[in-house]
């Protein structure tokens, strides 16, 4: 019997060389049945002490977030990550990209761990590094990259953050896309904005007031990306083609459909969805924005919330005084930031308690240098 290479990755075995993230998990996980997951936890993050800071992005399971030191969206866990000097062990909870960029931002005796190496991003490995050098190749081929500036999404590799270092560019965030872009576009005509087309297109234009046709999308699987010369020199924006394919499943008819459901409902959805879903939402916002907007409404509000499912279920637990349903009727969890669970998180906290370092992050010093420049722009804006 033949194993596909996506079967060995469903099974978190094996390498998948074109990925940013790794896919095996050495060691011996306790059973997720283990009647005393929750005990071994307490126990292990107590005698970690301060030597142990736990990040958790919004998305992560319950189970592990109710052991996060602090909680936040990709930008807000960048920012702790970068202030934080005393933990000797930073456990990230969220993916890998994250991971990658808080052992860019922390000091070298600072150790990053993923406590499953298999929590990648899908929408970060949409652009690799071969493929965006190519992109920028042609872009100077045609005279227009000394007039672009790259503004890459937190959601990529450290190959593509070290790119847009060396680019002049930034890195940004949902929180921050439109501080971002207003930055790069006193800088320069043209912004490469990689790889999240959705989130470039909604900002461009809902937030910077760019129209739909000042954006295009370059393929990186085809030629000069798909596009002619004059469309790429007529562009504002150039889009790379990358989605989330968990915010990519909510549509404009998941829209009507809600409203159709819960009159007087609120529409709430992140900006990796697409357009058109953006369009027909009230609101638009990170994890940390749909938090706060939520928290903060009257008793009584309804809310339909276009994001992941467990933090969707969390707000709703939250806040027993509103209505708050997933915009989907279709159960979507981010099957990638569910990796870290609590048997994972138990067994890299007890490894390093008893002296063995695992699943550590360490970008390449080449890599990290240029990746740190286009963070530290980020952070400084
Ligand atoms: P936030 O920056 O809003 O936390 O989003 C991160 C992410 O991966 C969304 O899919
Ligand atoms: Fe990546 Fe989408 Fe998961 Fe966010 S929700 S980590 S963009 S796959």
């Amino acid at each position: 019997m033949s194993i596909s290479l996506s079967e060995l990755l469903i099974l978190g075995q094996g390498s998948d060389l074109a990925s940013e993230r790794g896919v095996s998990c050495a060691g011996e996980l306790p059973p997720a049945s283990d009647p005393h997951l929750v005990e071994r936890a307490i126990a292990a993050r107590a005698a970690l002490g301060s030597r142990a800071l736990i990040l958790g992005h919004h998305y992560q399971r319950d189970e592990v977030i109710q052991f996060a030191d602090i909680t936040g969206d990709s930008f807000k866990l960048a920012q702790s990550a970068a202030a934080q000097s005393d933990a000797e062990f930073i456990f990230f909870c969220g993916v890998h990209f994250m991971a990658e960029s808080a052992d860019i931002l922390t000091s070298s005796k600072q150790r990053v761990i993923l406590p499953d190496l298999a929590a990648g991003c899908s929408m970060a490995d949409m652009a690799t590094a071969n493929q965006v050098n190519q992109c920028w190749k042609d872009l100077e081929r045609i005279g227009v990259a000394s007039r672009t500036v790259p503004v890459t999404y937190m959601n990529s590799s450290a190959a593509i953050k070290s790119f847009t270092g060396e680019h002049g560019g930034t890195i940004c965030t949902s929180s921050n896309a439109q501080k971002s872009l207003e930055w790069a576009f006193a800088k320069a005509e043209k912004v490469l904005f990689l790889p999240d087309q959705h989130l470039g297109r909604n900002t461009a234009v809902l937030s910077l007031g760019l129209s739909i046709d000042d954006c295009v999308v370059w393929n990186p699987w085809k030629p000069m990306g798909g596009l002619t010369e004059d469309q790429i020199k007529n562009a504002k924006m150039i889009l790379w083609r990358g989605h989330c394919s968990v915010h990519g499943r909510f549509t404009r008819e998941t829209v009507d459909e809600v409203r159709a459901r819960i009159p007087g409902v609120n529409v709430i959805v992140h900006p990796e969805c697409q357009h058109e879903v953006v369009l027909a939402a009230d609101v638009v916002g990170s994890t940390e924005k749909i938090i706060q907007a939520v928290t903060s409404s009257p008793a009584g509000s309804k809310w339909a919330i276009g994001t992941e499912l467990n933090l969707v279920s969390r707000l709703a637990q939250n806040n027993p005084d509103k209505e708050v349903v997933f915009l989907d009727k279709t159960v979507c969890y981010c099957s990638t930031m569910n990796r870290i669970d609590l048997p994972h998180l138990v067994w890299a906290m007890e490894s390093i308690v008893s002296g063995h370092i695992v699943n550590e992050i360490k970008v390449d010093e080449r890599v990290a240098k240029y990746s740190k420049l286009a963070l530290e722009q980020m952070l400084a804006l």
